[in-house]
């Protein structure tokens, strides 16, 4: 495998005007490129769906699919779609073993997969996992064996002809021509996994009608999607955002999209707005974990690149603290282009709470008021409905379309997950204050809530008030036990290049978060942390850093982190005086 050879996917990307098209391709490295017009896409979704059917999937089938962010992965998907088999979609950053997992739960028969791919500098060996998964179900289940497992491999590596079939060949005798399944509204689309608060990952499932519907509409809506507009979503497909918001929103309206395969950083921390500037991208949705990384490097490489076709700037998948949003409105965006703060989850299949560009006006680190249909409400502990501005459980008291339907094969998982708590609504997870002014404000999941002394105080609250001193890049707080106050504020901070940890340094952060929230919130550890334990998916596993808190070597399972030497050097610096 050699970059040359990964070379495949690109072309230029030379299209007349107006003609909708998805410019599938900015590859890892800045010259690879490639486009693809909607016309293109169908023909190559039609051969992929016979493709298919040539291998026995029938509609209702699970397909699990583990690649790369490249052009086939939304053809695999959509295939999926035409002839109403259920795609299952494995990040391409999860292990074996994660991988296998999904295999078994979801009883798939056949797994899409590459050859590998970069990541940055890092070859991905994706075959050679996706093989490791397999030999690890077969040990786990004789289910595969049995109905014939397959796995369907684009290019070609170490080969097992009773079970590999590649891509290639099949395409190329495929026909173009695929009548699309009917379905019912309600039959399932996909499954996603999800990581459940303790133990085995969720599937979620989506159905066809509803969530086509509302990630279409909120796409529309919340990124004010316009004929002419390019977008640029850069979550992973592997993700609900990628789902949503890079393959079936966008598409479902004719957008044009950038599908982007690399990273932020490669070749270097400029690459997000050569893109920009590159493809014209008028509306971006990224991640608050990329503008704070970005964020370290100053405005320098920022700079470098013109942005002014931006309009609309959207984020998603965790509070953004007010500093960050700042950054992105004032630097990223030169103060013209909204931000639209999107607070949604894997299980709500779209937008719940959120702007409308230019229409809301936005207070930074707010996801404001609810989409159209959706209906908040803010629960006290014992499930009273609280009025006014208020702190509490967020829960939403009625469906809206894009629902997630089930957890796949665990319906009962699914009521108990959502519904038993408060018992007439969806749970969220996720704590939220509703100010004076009626506006929606994230906390942070509600099992990253600290007692302090019998005050509740949100860890968000906390990293946001750290993360505004100009030496910080990036702070995580968890609760460490304390024999008097129940819990202490126990603060992993991330420092700015070039910026040297000491103890003036740490005396003024407390000093600060003691100022910005109040003595109680006043942390007791801080430790210097080069590193933090993050998923694939940028999220801080914070479950790790209360054990390293707490000292419990105990880890349970870390299968999602990114990196996990973060986790050793952090235990041994960890503080451990009591307070
Ligand atoms: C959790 C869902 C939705 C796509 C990516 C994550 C957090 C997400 C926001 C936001 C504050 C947010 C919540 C939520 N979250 N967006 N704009 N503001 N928090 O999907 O992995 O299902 O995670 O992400 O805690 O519950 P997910």
């Amino acid at each position: 495998l050699t970059k040359t050879r990964l070379r495949l996917y690109l072309c230029m990307p030379l299209l007349p005007h107006n003609i909708p098209h998805i410019s599938s391709g900015q590859g890892n490295e800045p010259g690879d490129d490639l486009t693809i017009t909607y016309k293109e896409l169908l023909h190559q979704v039609c051969k992929f769906a016979n493709v298919l059917k040539s291998q026995g999937v029938k509609k209702g089938d699970r397909v699990s699919i583990y690649m790369p962010m490249v052009i086939e992965l939304v053809v695999a998907m959509l295939a999926c779609a035409r002839i109403g088999a259920v795609h299952s979609i494995v990040f391409a950053g999860y292990s074996a073993e994660s991988l296998c997992e999904r295999i078994l739960d979801s009883q798939c028969t056949l797994l899409i997969t590459a050859d590998g791919f970069y990541r940055g500098d890092k070859l991905i060996n994706l075959k050679l996992i996706a093989d490791d998964a397999l030999q690890k179900s077969l040990c786990c289940s004789v289910f595969c064996l049995s109905s014939g497992f397959h796995i369907l491999c684009f290019h070609q590596v170490p080969w097992n002809p009773e079970v590999d079939v590649c891509w290639h060949t099949l395409m190329d005798g495929a026909s173009e021509d695929c009548e699309p399944e009917w379905c019912e509204s309600e039959d399932p689309l996909f499954i996603l996994y999800t990581s459940g608060s303790t133990g085995k990952p969720k599937g979620v499932m989506h159905t066809v009608s509803g969530y086509m519907l509302y990630t279409a509409l909120t796409f529309k809506l919340v990124f004010d999607y316009q004929p002419g507009d390019v977008y640029w979503c850069t979550a992973d497909i592997g993700w609900i955002t990628g789902h949503s918001y890079i393959t079936y929103g966008p598409l479902a309206n004719g957008a044009t999209c950038v599908l982007f395969e690399g990273l932020p950083t490669y070749p270097d921390v400029s690459r997000m707005w050569e893109i920009v500037d590159k493809y014209h991208v008028t509306k971006f949705y990224t991640a608050p974990t990329a503008i704070r990384l970005l964020m370290k490097y100053g405005t320098e490489p920022v700079h470098k690149y013109k942005r002014d076709s931006l309009k609309v700037l959207g984020t998603v998948g965790e509070p953004i603290n007010p500093e960050a949003w700042q950054w992105y409105y004032n630097v990223v965006g030169d103060k013209r282009c909204p931000v639209v703060d999107t607070f949604w989850q894997t299980e709500t299949g779209g937008h719940v709470l959120t702007p409308l560009p230019a229409a809301t006006p936005m207070k930074p680190g707010s996801a404001t008021f609810p989409f159209f249909g959706v209906i908040p409400a803010i629960l006290n502990e014992s499930g009273e409905e609280l009025e006014g501005p208020s702190e509490g459980y967020l829960v939403f008291k009625q469906p809206w379309p894009g629902m997630m339907r089930t957890v796949y094969g665990n319906h009962d998982r699914f009521e108990t997950t959502y519904f038993k708590k408060f018992p007439g609504f969806y749970v969220t997870g996720d704590g939220c204050r509703r100010d004076k002014d009626g506006y929606y404000w994230i906390t942070g999941r509600i099992d990253d809530m600290l007692n302090v002394s019998g005050h509740l105080l949100s860890t968000a609250e906390v990293e946001s008030a750290l993360v505004e001193h100009e030496a910080v890049a990036e702070a995580a707080v968890v609760g460490r036990p304390h024999p008097v106050k129940g819990e202490s504020l126990y603060c992993f901070v991330t420092l700015n290049d070039g910026v040297s940890y000491n103890k003036a340094l740490e005396a003024q952060l407390k000093q600060q978060v003691r100022e910005k929230i109040g003595a109680i919130a006043t942390p007791d550890y801080i430790q210097n942390a080069p590193g933090l334990p993050k998923t694939r998916s940028g999220k801080i596993m914070r479950r790790v850093l209360r054990k390293i808190a707490s000292n419990e070597r105990d880890l349970g399972d870390i299968s999602t982190l990114a990196d996990s030497s973060v986790v050793e050097q952090l235990f041994e610096n960890r503080c451990c005086a009591a307070v």
